[in-house]
């Protein structure tokens, strides 16, 4: 199916993990509530939303990955939405208390390289 959407502009992807273990906590809700809050606030031009089907770590779900930044959030619930959102995508400033695995710090200095690196694949 054809998607008319210009992705020139996307500078962030989201994954929004749509498996059976994410749907039954939640996945639904919280997806449309993260694509309600990036149109509301005007971003949806630069933030692209995939629904994916399992991702692996079904027990940390509902799962969003957030790339090129490659952190992985789990336990997502809707009243923690807005401040993902906001802090993470708006602002570039993860939320710890959500993420899945805590954010080495690479040789460069970049935080979440050494984690991007270990998902690729
Ligand atoms: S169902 Fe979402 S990680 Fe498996």
């Amino acid at each position: 199916m054809a998607n008319d959407k210009d992705l020139t502009r996307v500078e962030q992807v989201v994954f929004l993990c749509q498996g059976g273990g994410c749907q039954r906590r939640g996945a639904e809700a919280i997806t449309a509530a993260i694509r309600a809050l990036i149109t509301a606030r005007g971003y949806g031009d630069r933030i692209h939303t995939i629904k994916t089907r399992c991702v692996n770590p079904c027990e940390h779900g509902p799962v969003v990955i957030v790339y090129p930044a490659g952190v992985w959030y789990g336990s997502v619930t809707e009243d923690r939405v807005a401040e993902l959102v906001e802090r993470q995508l708006i602002r570039g400033v993860p939320l710890a208390a959500l993420q899945i695995h805590p954010l080495p710090v690479d040789p460069d200095g970049d935080a979440g390289g050494a984690e991007a690196r270990a998902y690729d694949g």
